[in-house]
């Protein structure tokens, strides 16, 4: 088996409540419980497979049977699991919130996903991959193996350095062809860049050199393609939540508008949005403006349905989306 996309990270167990109103602290509410498979590594992983390109995703998971359990699920988006037991850790679990509003809270234990060693990872089942894909609930030392041995390898790196966690190891960046960060990920990535500091002294920026998220929105995009720039990965594609996305590249820059759709979980739509971009550089022949184009339809329609991993569309759904909206 030969799998395009190659995917190294998290495995969790989402165990995901519905309710009108996010409770306040001290307070209890009444929800709808769904637990389901995700981790972001999984659901990037679902997502690429679902979109039809042969994926495979090497994780972790403790000793309690999940890698069992997972199989039939995996095996139905058509996604070949590599599946590494530790049995000192417990599997990754996530407590998620969802509100009326589609919007979620997180709290996450990564478990058995810290476990992943190099060592864990069979250098032949990286060799054959046109994309290699890793997320930041992996250790840092294993992200960084990953990336610089399949850059070696010819395939193009990709980091969704979610959830940017205080360990963050900028030499991992070193080995990123293209990375993915959302509006407050993107942040904190430039906050701890010392050539985004010298830039963030100098007009149009803020005179003080602070950073925020709301700076952020209120760059032009000129202004945010220099910030991008700074990282020194070759690509980078700050996701922008219902803004859409922005790509720079080297010498050019784009916005993507996202989709206006009905909004029911925004929970794993970050992952949509990374999975189906590694779909689309396979599909669309490693074009980044298009594979971005073809990944802002995979997170909008997940957005249309509830859970992380179970809520990634089909390759038929995404065409026919595409289609429609193309031709408006
Ligand atoms: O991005 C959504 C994912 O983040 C969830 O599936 C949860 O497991 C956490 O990893």
């Amino acid at each position: 088996m030969k799998s395009s996309v190659v995917v190294v990270g998290s495995f969790v167990q989402d165990l995901a409540f519905y309710t009108k109103n996010f409770p306040r602290p001290g307070e209890t509410v009444v929800g709808d419980f769904r637990p389901g498979p995700g981790g972001k590594g999984f659901n990037q992983a679902i997502a690429a497979a679902r979109a039809g390109i042969p994926t495979l995703f090497i994780g972790a998971v403790g000793s309690d049977g999940s890698a069992h359990r997972i199989r039939p699920f995996a095996r139905d988006a058509g996604l070949h699991t590599h599946f590494v037991e530790k049995p000192k850790h417990s599997t990754g679990a996530a407590v998620i919130t969802v509100n009326g509003a589609g919007q979620n809270q997180i709290i996450i234990s990564l478990g058995a996903n810290l476990g992943l060693k190099p060592r864990d990872i069979p250098a032949p089942l990286l060799a054959p991959a046109q994309v290699v894909l890793c997320q930041g609930e992996s250790d840092y030392a294993t992200i960084g193996y990953v990336l610089r041995t399949a850059r070696r390898n010819g395939a193009i790196t990709v980091l969704n350095p979610a959830p940017m966690r205080p360990e963050f190891d900028p030499a991992v960046l070193r080995h990123t062809e293209v990375l993915i960060p959302n509006e407050s990920e993107f942040t904190a990535l430039v906050k701890q860049c010392p050539s985004c500091a010298a830039l963030l002294r100098t007009a149009p920026y803020d005179a003080r050199g602070e950073f925020t998220e709301e700076t952020l929105h209120a760059l032009t995009a000129e202004a945010l393609h220099r910030l991008c720039r700074c990282l020194q990965v070759p690509v980078v594609i700050v996701t922008l939540g219902a803004r859409g996305c922005f790509v720079s590249q080297p010498d050019v820059y784009l916005r993507i508008n996202a989709h206006d759709v009905e909004v029911v979980d925004t929970t794993g739509a970050g992952d949509a949005f990374v999975g189906g971009f590694a779909a689309g550089l396979v599909k669309l022949k490693h074009n980044i403006f298009e594979a971005a184009h073809y990944a802002s339809a995979v997170a909008a329609l997940s957005v249309m349905q509830p859970g992380t991993a179970p809520s990634m569309p089909i390759a038929r759904e995404i065409a026919r989306f595409l289609k429609k909206r193309d031709h408006k």
